[in-house]
């Protein structure tokens, strides 16, 4: 059995800034009830026509990683592309990234665990590197939210959240078994299935019939969140998966050198660290910057945080999700 450890990482931002000024022009926001709420004070958005997609993105971050990690290309064994904003309903995104990256009829396969899907893929990634099926995979979480958001009134308490970005890592086998991957827990409850969901178009009601029907009211194509719900499981799953991950790889809270939580909404990153009674130093945020960018939220942040400098050989990381499904999930990694 080999462990998985990361030796690349990459991100791409669009360079469209929308800031909370921008959005209050188009509908009735303000400044100071999306910082309040949320932390955020601008996001990316991709302008229309400028090239970008999901994989597009997922591609530009993806080379960076693997120039990082020494490799190229045709070095990657395996593609996982996490997303819930993918560039058709089908095929998945991540078989148009090894089109582009031109890797001869490499496996890719999409994730699509939304808030959770970068934590989802590091753990399929990591089993397939433990069996020694693989050995270098490509793990790449991107979304293209801005398209699909109602930018309207009727959508604020949504649409102020979610930004466009993409974020890659590069993983490869090891022979210590104390670096690396040390362990995950991954979880789902689709109970709630339906409290951050975007339910149509589905197989049960296609397109031409949502269109035939002409109804203004129906919004069933455009996400919808019950906030308040989601808060308050976010703040308990974080906590547990990250506990669970903690007493799994026999940390202690203050042997945390980052976490990483994903960038849903400040408050919630605040609430688990007084949790956990981490210091600032011991808890990576953007969300400032690029608001909730889903499952590109973590690889975003891991790459700055490792560009800073604040992870590096030794660093014990926590990397922890939670997200529509609902599903949520832990990765520690000893880097
Ligand atoms: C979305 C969220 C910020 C809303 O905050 P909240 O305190 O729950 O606010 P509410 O939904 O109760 O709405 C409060 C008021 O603000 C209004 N509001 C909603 N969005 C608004 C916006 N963008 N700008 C201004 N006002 C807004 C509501 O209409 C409501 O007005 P009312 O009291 O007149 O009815 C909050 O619920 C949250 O952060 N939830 C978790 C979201 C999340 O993390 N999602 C990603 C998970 S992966």
């Amino acid at each position: 059995m080999f462990n998985s450890k990361i030796i690349g990482l990459g991100k791409y931002l669009p360079e469209n800034i929308v800031t909370n000024a921008d959005l209050e022009k188009i509908m009735e926001t303000s400044d100071a009830w999306i910082q309040e709420r949320t932390g955020i004070k601008e996001r990316r958005h991709i302008v229309k026509g400028d090239g970008n997609s999901t994989s597009v993105m997922g591609v530009k971050a993806a080379k960076i990683a693997i120039e990082r990690a020494g490799l190229t290309p045709n070095d990657i064994d395996f593609i996982l592309f996490a997303t819930l904003s993918p560039d058709y309903y089908f095929p998945g995104s991540g078989v148009l990234v090894q089109e582009s990256l031109a890797i001869p009829d490499c496996p890719a396969m999409d994730i699509r665990m939304q808030c959770s899907g970068f934590v989802y893929a590091l753990a399929t990634a990591d089993q397939f590197i433990k069996t020694g099926m693989y050995k270098n995979v490509l793990v790449i979480g991107s979304e293209y939210h801005s398209g699909g958001l109602d930018m309207t009134t009727r959508g604020r308490n949504i649409s102020v959240i979610f930004g466009d970005g993409a974020g890659a890592a590069v993983l490869t086998r090891t022979e210590n078994s104390n670096e690396g991957i040390l362990c995950s827990h991954l979880h789902s409850e689709g109970k709630y299935a339906e409290e951050l969901s975007l339910i149509g178009p589905n197989t049960g009601r296609w397109v031409p019939e949502i269109l035939s029907a002409n109804n203004p009211d129906d919004i069933s194509y455009y996400p919808y969140m019950n906030g308040q719900f989601v808060f308050k499981n976010a703040v308990v799953r974080f906590s547990e998966v990250i506990h669970k991950g903690l007493v799994t790889a026999g940390w202690k809270k203050e042997d945390i050198g980052m976490l990483i939580p994903h960038q849903a909404n400040l408050r919630i990153a605040q609430f688990v660290q007084k949790k956990f009674g981490l210091s600032d130093d011991q808890v990576y945020n953007n969300i400032e910057r690029y608001g909730n960018t889903t499952a590109a939220s973590i690889p975003i942040a891991l790459t700055e945080a490792w560009e800073e400098g604040k992870v590096v050989q030794g660093t014990k990381v926590v990397l922890a999700a939670f997200g529509s499904g609902f599903t949520w999930g832990s990765v520690m990694i000893q880097w």
